[in-house]
């Protein structure tokens, strides 16, 4: 095992020690292959620098209390870049290859694996790249699927479930009406990394987008979804603009195990007034608790409109702090699996 400081990873690059990769020519994939190679050979002409022709998925892998290790639901992660690749119409992996090469990444590292009770997983993303030369707009016909990885702590880098703050996305959009918020292309990054910068740089933790097509509804942060809870009920935006998070999913299921309702509707804006508990959630934040959102007319402007507070802004509300800790509890093996989301390596 590495000698890393397990408890203080947060989220960003370190090199492990290989990368898996396949490569889709001629109307096939090669095998599946480790290298320790982490640069790629494309031309300069490949599509993925000219228009973006790229998408991604990250899943994690755990220790667990019981010394076994998992990854959590990686078929869905599988079924998600099939549909994120399918709309840039380019070759996607099959769930078995998806889940082999992920598997593949994690024994290759397991190194890397951080133990059990530090809060930590290994962060496994795979990516699926249009690499041939081309000049006009096109789909790529000849594709990189590669998976790597990154031992992490929270997105953030503050304490599991301390909370942050957050400001409405007023005039900056993630997704347009009909556009592509609902698949995890690349693009859909690159085109907020301006407001992103922006909100960070004012000392927010979370942007929070509204719908795009009338700014009434509220849509999901930049890298995860909303969820709230008002009285025994979870309340999650119904959108087709946000991205279909497994956090999310395990975690109204999760609601429903442990007895609370769950509601997937439209969430007005003015809503926020009666939430008692805001996080964000996805597999890098998981639970992230928001203490309060402020509303500007603009992310540049020095006025702000209103603030909304969540119960105590300065702590975790009781619902989830059970929801973090049921699901992570899945996850790390001390909770029994009811749904079978654990895949054993
Ligand atoms: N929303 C956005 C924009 C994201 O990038 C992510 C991260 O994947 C999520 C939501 C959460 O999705 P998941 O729980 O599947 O990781
Ligand atoms: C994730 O939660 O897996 C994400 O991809 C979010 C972000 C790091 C892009």
């Amino acid at each position: 095992m590495q000698n890393l400081d397990w408890s203080n990873l947060s989220f960003k690059y370190r090199k492990t020690d290989a990368i898996i990769v396949s490569y889709y020519r001629d109307g096939e994939w090669s095998a599946p292959a480790v290298t320790k190679d982490f640069n790629f050979s494309f031309s300069a002409f490949a599509g993925v620098f000219h228009y973006a022709n790229a998408c991604f998925e990250g899943l994690k892998a755990f220790r667990g209390a019981d010394g076994k290790l998992r990854m959590f639901r990686p078929d869905q992660n599988a079924k998600r870049i099939q549909d994120s690749g399918g709309y840039l119409d380019m070759a996607t992996p099959s769930e078995e290859m998806f889940i082999e090469m992920c598997a593949m990444c994690v024994k290759e590292n397991i190194d890397f694996v951080p133990p059990y009770g530090y809060g930590a997983s290994l962060y496994i993303r795979p990516v699926l790249i249009g690499m041939n030369p081309q000049l006009g707009i096109a789909s790529s016909k000849e594709v990189v699927f590669a998976v790597m990885c990154a031992p992490v702590g929270t997105y953030s880098g503050a304490a599991s479930l301390s909370t942050g703050t957050a400001v409405l996305s007023r005039n900056y959009d993630r997704a347009a009406p009909n556009g592509t918020g609902h698949f995890k292309i690349a693009a859909n990054y690159a085109t907020s990394l301006h407001p992103y910068n922006l909100s960070h740089k004012l000392g927010y933790r979370e942007l929070l987008y509204l719908d795009p097509a009338q700014k009434k509804y509220i849509d999901e942060f930049g890298s995860s979804n909303f969820l709230a809870i008002k009285g025994d009920t979870y309340v999650t935006p119904l959108s087709d603009s946000v991205l279909p998070s497994i956090t999310n999913k395990s975690l109204q299921q999760a609601a429903l195990d442990l007895g609370y309702k769950v509601e997937k509707r439209r969430v007005p804006v003015e809503e926020l007034a009666e939430f008692d508990e805001v996080n964000a959630c996805g597999t890098a934040v998981f639970i992230t608790p928001i203490g309060s959102i402020d509303d500007k007319p603009t992310l540049e402007s020095d006025t702000i409109t209103k603030t909304y507070t969540f119960g105590d802004p300065s702590k975790v509300g009781p619902v989830s702090e059970k929801l973090y800790k049921y699901l992570r509890g899945i996850q790390d093996g001390t909770v029994e699996d009811t749904h079978n989301w654990c895949y054993f390596l």
